[in-house]
């Protein structure tokens, strides 16, 4: 019974790159997807970037860019890196599209003619500064509970208390420093408190799929959850953003957008109508109500409110089918630990493939830790290493290492037909257990039990030892016939890792002078076959790539971490300026008097320098973020540009010029002066 399914991974943000947090994903559902094509179902994964946001629209900002060209840059990056680790989407798009563009707005429109749309003004925090409402994210303070400094405007990291932004104290928005006012707005909802008896049902439900078998739409841990979540009462969802924000405007209401949550899972739907679109396939077929199409979508466990809750109401009430399951994974961990930058563990998955590392390494270590629950995978860095080794390469490589001479040598490359051999048929019995494993997504117990085969093959070779079958005369037939068996016996190994390695078993298919592999050719003997001279397919993981893959990454951070230049091309420098320009600005070195906050403004700092000759100015700095002891920074050096017209700060005072700071990421660094430079000295 052929199904037709359309399966989805989360759409990847794209402000930032791809690392082996989301590789998990992606390879989890990769594997499953190339699993129901082998089976000749007609199967499609599309995925997109996630484009839409406050945090892509700043990172444009910062980098001198507009967010349609920093998401076309990492559309390609997105891609590039997922290229390398061999998972295949039949398309992977944006949701900056002309198509998510209208599902968006139809599908608010369908709901608010369904009622469920409310409209309701609120107060959030606002940036006067920089004339933005500001999500929680972009405002940081002092927290309530703990007195911790820094925290953001709804939790704190170091108590781990929750609390509205309102009570943060001391709040200043991360995007100019200034303090945060709370302003009214008007902002639409969707009244998701009335989809309570719906979601009930649909969370404990179950989708009966075309060849009679079931799938619950939730794994039990989730669904628990959910329960939890439905026993009180739902909150309506603001899905609204004011102007300025990257996104789609609603109709009808200038300066007001969709919330990216809210665009982000129709992306789904928008992909796969431009792939339909592509190449003729029917998308309502796949979306309307009712439909006997199955729809899949593998995420991560932080994301399954959206997608267990706000995505099948909306899908409801906006008259299109609901998912048939949706599959949380948990995170990666590296050696027990969250990954981390400083560390070197949070590892990008262009820093892996750069490094040289193979990509179905990893995709067989995730695959050999992956099972249907919600647990975290952890990568274990020298499991990883121990088990590549002796799995991939020490048990299943080389049985076609050890077989293939003898072939090629003695018997011109010929194989027999040994599938009534014992050995092959022991191996063929195990694959209907074997694909049940990989529809239910244990992919770990199908990598137990194929390896267990492995080992069942590598026995057989022992006992048989076909080097001494060679050396006894009269022993040529029964060697021949060993070497078939071992031969086959790999080809169905091959099939059996296929989903996992597609690389290695598209290396096999033409090994073996084959068309290719499916499911099918699992009971399909070996007629007339000649096989190609064999070639290494994996090597052997070495300690030391391990080791410099992680020294690669804290350095990268490191990078990041200092300055925004490191991280540019030369394509964001500023336009060329000649030397005169250059020496038109007066810069010297100056010795810091004093220096104090400045009340009323998060953002200022006030100092007092000493510029030689008994000169001193006054000058307001906007780096209070970064310097949280201004008393500290009495007595050092910093670089001062003295030849500005003066500047009336707001009530604060006047500035008599500028002093000179690398700008990071969310820092601010003074420029320091070797010692003995003296204050007044003039640079340049
Ligand atoms: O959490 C995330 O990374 C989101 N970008 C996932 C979006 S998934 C879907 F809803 F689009
Ligand atoms: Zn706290």
């Amino acid at each position: 019974m052929k199904r037709k399914i359309l399966v989805t991974s989360a759409l990847p943000y794209a402000n930032g790159d791809i690392h082996l947090g989301h590789m998990i994903e992606h390879i989890q559902t990769d594997i499953w997807v190339r699993f129901q094509k082998m089976r000749g179902h007609e199967c499609y994964y599309v995925c997109a970037d996630d484009t839409h946001g406050t945090p892509v629209m700043l990172a444009a900002e910062k980098q001198g860019k507009t967010p349609e060209a920093l998401i076309t840059e990492m559309n390609a990056r997105h891609q590039q890196d997922f290229a390398g680790f061999l998972t295949h989407y039949d398309n992977y798009y944006t949701t900056h599209s002309p198509e998510n563009k209208k599902f968006s707005s139809d599908i608010f429109n369908r709901l608010q003619e369904n009622n469920k749309i409310a409209k309701k003004t609120i107060k959030q925090l606002f940036d006067p500064e920089k004339e933005m409402f500001l999500p929680d994210r972009f405002v940081k303070g002092e927290c309530p509970k703990c007195h911790a400094q820094d925290q953001y405007g709804d939790n704190c990291e170091v108590c781990g208390g929750t609390y509205s932004s309102s009570e943060l104290i001391n709040p200043y928005s991360t995007v100019s420093g200034a303090t945060p006012i709370f302003k009214e707005t008007e902002h639409f909802f969707f009244k998701l408190s009335e989809c309570n008896e719906f979601l009930r049902d649909w969370v404990a439900g179950e989708d009966t799929l075309v060849d009679g078998s079931k799938k619950p739409h939730l794994q039990t841990q989730a669904l628990n959850k959910m329960k939890e979540w439905l026993e009180g009462d739902l909150q309506d969802w603001d899905i609204t953003r004011d102007a300025p924000y990257f996104g789609f405007e609603i109709p009808n209401a200038p300066g007001k957008y969709f919330y990216v949550w809210l665009d982000a899972p129709i992306g789904y739907m928008a992909s796969f109508l431009n792939l339909c679109e592509r190449i003729g396939i029917d998308f309502d077929d796949y979306f309307k109500v009712d439909s006997q199409t199955e729809l899949h979508h593998f995420i991560g466990k932080d994301i399954l409110y959206f997608h267990a809750l706000f995505w099948p109401a909306v899908l409801k009430y906006s008259a299109y089918r609901q998912p048939t399951a949706v599959y949380a994974h948990g995170f990666l961990t590296v050696d027990g630990q969250k990954m981390s930058k400083s560390r070197g563990t949070f590892i990008t998955a262009k820093s892996y493939l750069d490094e040289g590392l193979n990509p179905e390494w990893m995709r067989y270590y995730i695959a050999a830790k992956l099972n249907s629950k919600i647990e975290d995978i952890d990568l274990n860095l020298q499991d990883f290493i121990a088990r590549v080794n002796s799995d991939l390469v020490g048990k299943y490589i080389n049985i076609a290492a050890r077989a293939s001479g003898f072939i090629q040598k003695r018997f011109d490359g010929c194989i027999l037909d040994v599938s009534s051999s014992k050995l092959v048929q022991d191996l063929q019995q195990e694959s209907d257990e074997i694909a049940q494993k990989y529809e239910n997504r244990e992919y770990a117990s199908v990598v137990k039990k194929v390896m267990a085969l492995g080992d069942k093959v590598n026995a057989y070779v022992d006992q048989n030892k076909p080097w001494e079958l060679a050396k006894i005369e009269g022993q040529t037939e029964r060697l021949h016939e060993v070497c078939s068996e071992l031969i086959h016996a790999f080809k169905l190994l091959t099939i059996y890792l296929a989903p996992i390695l597609p690389k290695i078993a598209q290396e096999v298919t033409q090994f073996l002078n084959l068309d290719s592999l499916s499911w099918e050719d699992i009971h399909r003997p070996f007629e007339n076959l000649k096989i190609n001279a064999y070639q290494h397919m994996i090597h052997r993981v070495e300690a030391k790539q391990v080791d410099r893959l992680i020294e690669r990454n804290k350095q990268s951070i490191q990078n990041n971490a200092n300055s925004v230049e490191v991280k540019s091309s030369e394509n964001d420098f500023k336009p060329e300026c000649s030397f005169d320009d250059f020496t038109k600005v007066d810069m010297r070195v100056a010795k810091v008097l004093k220096c104090e906050k400045v009340e009323g403004s998060s953002k200022l700092l006030k100092f007092q320098l000493d510029l030689g000759n008994g000169i001193e100015k006054t000058i307001f700095s906007g780096i209070a973020a970064s310097y949280k002891h201004p008393e500290e920074l009495v007595g050092r050096m910093v670089i001062a540009v003295v030849n500005f017209a003066p500047r009336k700060m707001a009530k604060f005072g006047v500035s008599e010029g500028m002093i000179l700071s690398a700008a990071g990421e969310n820092q601010l660094f003074l420029l320091d002066v070797d010692s003995g430079a003296q204050a007044g000295m003039s640079v340049g």
